[in-house]
């Protein structure tokens, strides 16, 4: 006999979701004690899970299919048409290849020395005045975004390209003026890349370096041995500069967290320091909410029946504060790391499962590289004060950066 899993009443529960966000997934598993429910949301119905089983569940390649999984709105400006996220299979994997293969440590080591040599230029030019961290933060990583995959770039376009790279991810969800504005950037930046693809075709991009994600990608080939569509090359270039430039809400995460917790942020010497202290923040705070899916073919899973074609939505941030998975969720705790058992499951903050032939986030080596280089060059490198501020952030807005951004003043090298 099927049974059925607990069902949210109500016609559709979008405003619901909007409202409570980040929570609106653990509210309802709470209330139902099961840690898979039906909803419907936008009009359809939806599964929502949370938890480490339930990511392995979701992360297994055989009853879950991206094909469709995200909203037309979020493709038009988040992550852009015919890219990695909504391919399945053989498809996925080879181009999941063209991603991994530039997260070598060689590479990895590269970004770092960038990012590294941006922030102390950045410092040097700004250490009179306040500095908004999360603004300067999206400056220094799009800069260090654009040398690093080889987009050539003058140097007073830098703030435009800031702009176009986080109306993408700072508007995605966005109704009204804001979607619009964030389709509008992600329609210019992408001409601008598929033009420079062609040149490279054409062999008149000069400026372009052999060893450059630009010209790797440019030259890729799918399975079937051809060329990408010169826009999609522009969709996957866009899947590296956008997220890199994301990361500067987690910069600004490092330094909420270094304010208010100054007992944690005095201890971060050696590296392994650091390594907690970044793990923590991507653990604590919340930012991608959900990882979107389909079910490929009806199966039954313990006592529940997923029926083919439905949407199910992995809870990501209910799952890093899962109480069967980590000791006081809500207490801010890196020591919690250490000696700690990691699975492919129970720690997901960018995604679960395998990055190779799962759709796990390709940046996340990346990410913590990159936190870990500018944790370690504010508390170690620099002196600064925090100015007087509101720091309270929405659990309810993605990205949930406190309003201002996290403001520092007196900045000096150490
Ligand atoms: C996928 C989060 C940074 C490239 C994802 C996913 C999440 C995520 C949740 C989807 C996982 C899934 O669908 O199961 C984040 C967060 C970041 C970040 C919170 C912090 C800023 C980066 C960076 C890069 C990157 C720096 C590249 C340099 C990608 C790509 C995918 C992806 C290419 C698609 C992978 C696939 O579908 O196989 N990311 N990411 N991300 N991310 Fe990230």
């Amino acid at each position: 006999t099927e049974t059925h899993m607990p069902k949210d009443k109500g016609l559709d529960h979008t405003l619901k979701l909007l409202d409570e966000g980040y929570r609106f997934v653990t509210n309802r598993s709470d209330k139902f004690e099961s840690r898979v429910f039906e909803t419907r949301l936008l009009g359809e119905k939806t599964i929502c899970m949370v938890g480490e089983k339930e990511a392995e569940l979701f992360y297994d390649n055989a009853k879950f299919s991206r094909k469709d999984a995200s909203p037309g709105r979020i493709q038009k400006t988040l992550f852009g048409e015919g890219g990695v996220q909504g391919l399945d299979g053989a498809d996925h994997h080879h181009r999941k290849a063209m991603f991994m293969s530039l997260m070598t440590e060689e590479r990895l080591n590269e970004i770092s020395a960038i990012i590294r040599e941006e922030w102390e230029q950045e410092m040097k030019r700004n250490s009179k005045e306040e500095i908004q961290v999360y603004q300067t933060a999206k400056y220094v990583l799009t800069k260090s975004a654009l040398r690093w995959t080889g987009v050539p770039y003058e140097q007073e376009d830098i703030p435009e390209w800031a702009d176009q790279l986080s109306d993408m991810f700072e508007d995605a969800g966005a109704v009204g003026w804001s979607h619009w504005q964030a389709r509008q950037s992600r329609s210019k930046a992408e001409e601008r890349i598929t033009g420079l693809v062609e040149r490279v075709r054409e062999n008149t991009a000069e400026e372009v370096r052999k060893d450059s994600a630009v010209y790797h990608f440019a030259m890729h080939r799918d399975v079937n041995e051809e060329l990408l569509d010169a826009s999609v090359v522009a969709v996957e270039l866009l899947n590296l500069l956008r997220p890199i430039v994301a990361i500067a809400v987690y910069i600004d995460f490092v330094l909420l967290a270094v304010h208010d917790y100054p007992e944690e942020a005095v201890k971060l010497e050696t590296e392994e320091d650091l390594h907690r202290f970044i793990q923590e923040v991507r653990r604590f705070y919340p930012f991608f909410p959900v990882a979107p899916a389909r079910v490929k073919a009806d199966f039954t899973w313990g006592e529940y029946t997923f029926k083919e074609g439905t949407l199910t939505l992995l809870d990501l941030y209910g799952t890093n504060h899962d109480p069967a998975i980590w000791e006081e969720p809500d207490r801010f705790q890196p020591e919690r790391f250490q000696g700690w058992k990691e699975s492919p499951f129970n720690f997901i903050p960018q995604g679960g499962g395998e990055f190779d032939i799962g759709h796990r986030c390709a940046g996340e080596w990346m990410t913590m590289d990159v936190l870990k280089t500018t944790l370690d060059f504010f508390v170690n490198h620099l002196s600064f004060t925090f100015i007087e501020q509101d720091l309270d952030y929405e659990m309810n807005e993605i990205p949930p950066v406190p309003e201002s951004g996290v403001i520092i003043e007196g900045v000096q090298s150490k």
